[in-house]
């Protein structure tokens, strides 16, 4: 090395991933599971949901586009900074899970933000598009949601610079509840949250329409029940090394924080949804949501059981998974076929001239 070039740290350890010897008992099962599922939005075609949505009422198509919107902004900053905040603040040594959440970081905004702006670009021209994202911008309650969501994963960030890199003392304890708060947060964004944007899309495959958005939407959703439950089993082993009294405490917050946005989520529902009439439906879908949220996090259920509507259960796509999660691809998504490049491939015939 010469002379003038020094490590910047070389008073440390560095370690890699061993994937030989299992860090926990559920890690390497979501990895495999994670992998198995992985999908590209160009898989599907949603040309064939054109004569359909082309003669839709405009109030219809409005709601249906909102919807992706806002999943449009819970993806991104899920992939941007929630799941590589939660991978951050793993201890080094946890490199597989490490990589099993920036997976499906990789997933949030690469693969299912970009499948919703891949059904704008189909559905809607070029000016809609924009206006939806600046609808997105100024929506009192989306942007409530995200900033209650998004500010416990900065928290989180900011503590675990200052913790590895020692730029101010960090307690302890309040790193890991600022780590457990940040996994609730993401737990209630993939298990709860998208469920209201989820709704219509299913409640039209339910019906036999729009089925290729249906079938991406399907697709999102079979992703999001792994995540929920991954981080959820996380926070689980995290609130087990809680005192009793901090768990008490840490509950009654859970409990504040998920009326602080079903409140927002339920004003958000009614901007969404009024003018198509099923407000109440979805509000009843995302209190359904919530409770599968609450039990990924070693919960009781903290809505009344309800009935949700049976058109949006016939719409959650059985046969190519279940909302239990853990069922393999199945007959509905066929993955496109590929095959590894070989150095013939980049021969080709010189152009006539
Ligand atoms: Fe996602
Ligand atoms: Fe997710």
């Amino acid at each position: 090395m010469p002379k003038t070039i020094q490590a910047v740290r070389a008073d440390r350890d560095y370690t890699g991933a061993n994937w030989n010897t299992h860090e926990d008992n559920f890690t390497q099962t979501f990895y495999d599971q994670n992998l198995s599922q992985f999908w590209r939005p160009e898989d599907i075609s949603l040309q064939p949901d054109l004569n359909v949505w082309n003669v839709l009422d405009p109030k219809i198509k409005r709601a249906y586009s909102l919807n992706l919107l806002v999943l449009t902004f819970l993806d991104t900053y899920q992939g941007d900074i929630g799941m590589p905040v939660v991978a951050r603040s793993m201890d080094e040594s946890f490199h597989q899970r490490k990589s099993v959440l920036n997976f499906m970081a990789a997933m949030e905004n690469a693969v299912h933000a970009k499948s919703y702006s891949n059904i704008f670009m189909t559905y809607l021209m070029n000016d809609e598009i924009d206006e939806l994202f600046v609808w997105g911008e100024k929506n009192k309650n989306l942007q409530n949601i995200m900033a209650l969501i998004v500010g416990y994963y900065e928290n989180l960030d900011k503590m675990t610079y200052q913790k590895r890199y020692e730029l101010a003392f960090v307690d302890e304890l309040e790193y890991k509840e600022a780590q457990w708060k940040a996994m609730v947060a993401s737990v209630f964004l993939e298990t709860c949250l998208f469920y209201s944007g989820f709704y219509y899309p299913l409640y039209f495959y339910g019906q036999g329409k729009l089925m290729q958005a249906g079938e991406i939407i399907n697709l999102i959703l079979r992703d999001e029940s792994i995540h929920g439950l991954y981080v959820g089993n996380l926070a689980i082993e995290l609130y087990e090394s809680f005192s009793e009294e901090k768990q008490k405490e840490l509950y009654a917050w859970l409990e504040s924080y998920l009326n602080a946005l079903y409140e927002e989520e339920k004003e958000l529902i009614e901007t969404i949804y009024d003018p198509v009439e099923l407000a109440h439906d979805v509000k009843i879908f995302v209190r359904y949501n919530a409770n599968k949220a609450m039990m990924n996090l070693g919960f009781d259920p903290f809505f009344e059981y309800e009935e949700v509507n049976p058109v949006v259960l016939n719409g959650l796509n059985t046969e190519t998974k279940t909302m239990d999660n853990f069922s393999m691809k199945g007959n509905g998504y066929q993955k496109m076929k590929s095959e590894s490049l070989k150095d013939s491939d980049f021969i080709f015939d010189q152009p006539k001239v």
